[in-house]
């Protein structure tokens, strides 16, 4: 018999319950504490799991009760949201995505799991894979953007990152893809509101994420707290029981969001804590996290028989398998038993550094204002972004304490250090308080350059952080005007620095400062990528993964629509567009600037007529025709029509980059096997029809900069 099986044949049904059960540790002056619950729990082995423990002390210490004073002496498994660093901060996902790069993608995954599993923890709630479309939405800042191909590539790179080569080794974690599934879609972009989308938008653009992560072996995944079509996540057997563990053979733990069983008596399918419990255990969810309803509502629903006890163990095996596949049994003190070097969290730094660097998209740069040329002794750094240690983080800071992470004045300080850099914040991020501008002008005065840092708090991205204005909030656009007003006046170069967690509705901004970048959150180096940026030490490369609306109305907004049988034509007016506002969104998926000047050229595409089970390769060259190295990102995109069903006018199928010297030409390739090119069909099934199929090739998704060729499918 194997041990777990050993183990649940002994164990009474509340220490059944006790793993699948997680709660939290809270922190007092005197040291964490287990909130609502106590020591006792751990010992009597009615608690399994913890989350939000800080420290290998702690963690050691609360390992040792279970491990030496429970009676089966079952390790508790420690779990942290560790989204985009633990103590060191790399860019959060949606900075990140800007890479295009699975590789960067996965080293700082691994890092950020090496530092974590350095703390004791053994599971991250990360990655986080929800498709988002609607920058209302604070969580679109968790993820990859919105595009169900990147997602599903980040799935693989985060995973592989997280749970490195073996899930048992004292640097790796158990990854937790979150959230199964569709939460993106929030109506009206509001924080927990339910969703609704037809069985096709589920298929094609919220489960391949999911379907990638477990094809790469994720330990765990977690359902959303909201309602799909009905049917809240946490009790969707179709989807749980039925697309995760029957359809793609998921065998490992579902964890449910905090307290989302117990929430399921709010969502109206449940009477009480017995029956949420039962609904969740029956969907497929093992751990029941900070609700209390498996511990104290399936004794009952035992008793009423909504669920069977061969339920419950089977859900037990799942999390006690989880256990031992992280080592907990063979060594629970494994992770946090070896400090880190001061050499490793050095590089770890320096790794962060050149991701923030890569992560910033240069949105305009029309009056090459960047990067700051020499002559640039006098800076006016202006805002109140530009000096925010604490800001600098993002949402969701793991172990990262507010003070230590590069400010852009310490960035800039650091990287100039011959020149004056004034510095005013002008106003607060949020609030009404306007005196601080007339001075920050002044501070203007005589400068060589001006440079606005600008955006969101930390926290009005992430969970419960949905917004209905998109603008700078506060008076921050009072302030910039200002600026500007003055920058203009004077014919002095302005460039905006934006940080923010999502996609800001800033039109006016583009168009009136002389370069505008998108720093996102960039974490604990951000001040030096800021920099980096700036001075030139470093060429942008980041391609932003969401488009940029120009007015909130235009949201949702994203490259992969559908066709309309009306396009958009300004001569007819009964065709599909607005009245006031184009429908292209004013930076599409895909844009970044770069210090070079690239062109495409010589797209070659062959087989011309690729067959299943074939191989379609493409190819195009890049030229740089400016006079500074840099990296080039190229898209692919196809399109098939006519087709069974009315396919998204752009797929995208692939990235790639180049990086060229000036005047240097080069060429990318891409290789996609023929079944890439087909389609959900009308009964959802995959299929790979014959027909013409365009292929599109260019620098972001705007339709009129791809190159085009076009291929038949033959069957
Ligand atoms: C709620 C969030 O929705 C989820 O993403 C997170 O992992 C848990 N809380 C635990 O902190």
């Amino acid at each position: 018999m194997s041990r777990i099986d050993a183990l649940i044949e002994d164990m009474t049904l509340a220490e059944k319950l006790g793993q699948l059960t997680m709660t939290a540790a809270g922190h007092t002056v005197t040291g964490p504490v287990i909130a609502g619950d106590s020591v006792d729990a751990i010992q009597a082995g009615t608690v399994g799991n913890l989350l939000n423990l800080i420290g290998a002390d702690h963690v050691h210490a609360m390992q040792r009760l279970a491990v030496e004073r429970s009676r089966l002496h079952i390790p508790v498994l420690f779990a942290l949201d560790v989204t985009h660093g633990h103590r060191t901060l790399f860019p959060v996902s949606l900075a990140e995505a800007s890479l295009f790069d699975p590789q960067a993608w996965a080293l700082t995954a691994r890092e950020a799991a090496r530092e974590a599993a350095a703390d004791g923890i053994a599971m991250t709630f990360a990655p986080m894979l929800d498709v988002a479309r609607d920058p209302r939405w604070g969580r679109s800042v968790e993820g990859p953007g919105e595009s169900p191909w990147v997602g599903a590539r980040m799935a693989e790179a985060k995973v592989r990152g997280i749970q490195g080569d073996a899930l048992g080794a004292a640097d790796s974690l158990a990854a937790v893809a979150k959230h199964y599934c569709a939460y993106g879609a929030v109506t009206a972009g509001r924080e927990y509101a339910s969703v609704d989308l037809s069985e096709r938008t589920l298929r094609e653009v919220h489960l391949p994420p999911f379907e990638a992560a477990v094809r790469a072996g994720v330990a765990a995944i977690m359902p959303a707290f909201t309602a799909l079509g009905g049917i809240p996540m946490t009790a969707h057997q179709g989807l749980i029981a039925g697309w995760l563990r029957k359809r793609l053979g998921f065998e490992g733990v579902v964890v449910s969001d905090y307290n989302a069983i117990a929430e399921l008596i709010e969502h109206g399918v449940a009477a009480d804590a017995a029956e949420a419990a039962a609904l969740a255990l029956r969907a497929g969810v093992d751990i029941d996290m900070m609700a209390g309803c498996y511990r104290n509502g399936l004794p009952v629903a035992l008793s009423r028989g909504l669920v069977s006890l061969a339920e419950i163990d089977r859900a037990v095996h799942r999390v006690l398998t989880l256990k031992e596949r992280l080592g907990l049994f063979d060594d629970p003190y494994r992770r946090g038993s070896s400090p880190e070097s001061v050499a490793t969290l050095a590089r770890r730094r320096q790794i962060a550094r050149e991701v923030a660097a890569r992560a910033i998209v240069m949105l305009t740069n029309g009056a090459r204002a960047l990067p700051l040329g020499a002559a640039a002794r006098t800076l006016a750094l202006i805002g109140p972004l530009a000096d925010a240690s604490a800001e600098m983080r993002g949402p969701w800071w793991a172990a990262a304490g507010p003070e230590g992470h590069v400010t852009v004045l310490e960035g800039l300080r650091a990287a100039l250090p011959g020149s004056e850099i004034r510095h005013a914040p002008g106003v607060a991020i949020e609030g009404g308080e306007r005196g601080g501008i007339a001075p920050a002008v002044e501070l203007c005065e005589g400068a060589d350059a001006v440079i606005l840092c600008l955006g969101e708090a930390a926290v009005m991205s992430g969970e419960a952080a949905s917004r209905a204005h998109l603008d700078l909030p506060g008076e921050q656009r009072a302030l910039a005007e200002a600026v500007l007003q003055r920058a203009h006046a004077r014919g002095t170069p302005s460039i905006g620095v934006l940080f923010s967690g999502r996609p800001l509705v800033v039109p006016w901004l583009a168009e009136r400062a002389d370069a505008l970048l998108a720093a996102w959150f960039l974490g604990s180096e951000a001040g030096h990528a800021v920099a980096d940026v700036l001075t030139g030490r470093i060429s942008p490369s980041g391609r932003t993964a969401v488009s940029w609306p120009r007015a909130t109305g235009q949201i949702p907004i994203f490259h992969g629509e559908r066709p309309t049988g009306r396009p958009a034509d300004p001569a007819n007016h009964y065709t599909s567009k607005y009245l006031d506002v184009p429908n292209e969104p004013l930076f599409p998926f895909g844009h970044g600037l770069t210090y070079g000047s690239f062109t495409l050229s010589a797209l070659s595409v062959s087989p011309q007529t690729l067959r299943p089970g074939g191989v379609l390769a493409v190819r195009v060259e890049v030229a740089n025709e400016g006079d500074r190295a840099a990296e080039e990102t190229v898209f692919l995109f196809i399109h098939a029509q006519p087709a069974s069903v009315s396919r998204p006018t752009l797929e995208l199928k692939g990235v790639a980059k180049v990086r060229l010297q000036p005047g240097e030409r080069g060429a990318v390739g891409f290789e996609l096997p023929a079944e890439g090119l087909g389609c959900l069909g009308a009964d959802l099934e995959p299929v790979l029809e014959p027909g013409e199929v365009e292929i599109l090739v260019g620098p972001c998704a705007e339709r009129r900069r791809l190159l085009r060729a076009s291929i038949r499918v033959a069957q």
